[in-house]
């Protein structure tokens, strides 16, 4: 027998849950429809997440390591994570979530995956360096239907809907109109864990530099991709990131016009490991710089 709990979410309202509930089972026209609550819900998790991390941020006296010695984590990222699965799990006992904490907790089903990352940029986090945010996607079928990245301290939100556009604090928000890598910005960042890995990476910054405007490393992918959305870079690459670094980002650049492909300039999954994010105007000059830099070790 089905618990009343399940057939009746706790929270937002019983007309929003009970609609909700139905949706897990509905066609896309429906779906479609149900963008707009989907958005509350996930604006309503990034500001609890947003609200958990600022009870923690300039105040840590500890952190711990995951897969590596520059892996870190923290009661911060813990506490993130419960209160965004507290807010969605209220509203969709249905749905899926994956977190990057938590892991994956399923239910229903799995026709919709939330997929979280709590704390976005842990390191900059650690050592009080106010560049990190939350990061909440909403997936359907493997299509990306809402997205959205909170810094609780700049108090910037990036948000997108599928097929809506994507915005900064409610404003829409576009890619840039540069046109050639050579006056471009850009960001990347590196693994944590694989020092082969890393080898690749300096060949390709050291390709990069000198041939275009500069190269910055922020230490928040989520964030990262949001720039390129809203302006403020033109390129983003980087390898070995997780869904929950990308999943939001993806939806939030092609939405603001922006593209975002692997190294191949294959379709972007973030599942996948690679991924290249810009304006979309300097996308394939990009590409096949980078595969000059591969074939370029270490410039003098
Ligand atoms: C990390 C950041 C960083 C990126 C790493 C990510 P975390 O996420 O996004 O910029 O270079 O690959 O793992 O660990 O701070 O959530
Ligand atoms: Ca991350
Ligand atoms: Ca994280």
């Amino acid at each position: 027998m089905v618990p009343i709990q399940a057939l009746y979410p706790k929270g937002d309202g019983n007309v929003l849950g009970k609609s909700m509930l139905a949706l897990s089972f509905a066609p896309a026209r429906t779906i479609t429809h149900m963008i707009k609550n989907y958005t509350t819900i996930l604006e309503k998790a990034l500001t609890a997440g947003g609200e958990a991390l600022l009870q923690y941020y300039g105040k840590l006296d500890n952190f711990e390591t995951k897969t590596s010695e520059r892996d870190l984590v923290t009661d911060a990222d813990r506490e993130s994570e419960r209160a965004v699965r507290s807010v969605i799990r209220d509203a969709f006992p249905h749905h899926e979530i994956l977190g990057e904490e938590e892991g994956l907790e399923t239910s229903g089903k799995g026709e919709f995956r939330w997929i979280i990352d709590p704390l976005d940029g842990t390191t900059n986090f650690a050592h009080s360096v106010p560049i990190f945010g939350v990061s909440i996607a909403l997936e359907h079928n493997g299509e990306i239907l809402v997205g959205g990245v909170y810094n609780p301290v700049s108090g910037e939100t990036f948000l997108a809907e599928k097929g809506s556009g994507a915005t900064l604090n409610g404003r829409s928000m576009h890619v840039s109109s540069v046109s050639n890598l050579s006056r471009s910005l850009l960001v990347t960042g590196f693994p944590h864990s694989d020092r082969n890995i890393l080898q690749l990476c300096l060949q390709e910054v050291s390709y990069f530099l000198g041939r275009v405007h500069g190269i910055l490393r922020l230490g928040a992918a989520a964030l990262d991709m949001c720039f390129v959305a809203c302006g403020r870079l033109e390129v983003f690459w980087q390898r070995n990131l997780n869904p929950w670094d990308t999943a939001a980002g993806w939806l939030i650049v092609e939405e603001a016009g922006g593209k975002v492909t692997d190294f191949s300039g294959s379709a972007f999954s973030p599942y996948g490991k690679e991924l290249v994010c810009t304006n979309g105007l300097v996308h394939e000059e990009f590409l096949e710089w980078l595969r000059a830099a591969h074939d370029t070790p270490f410039e003098k």
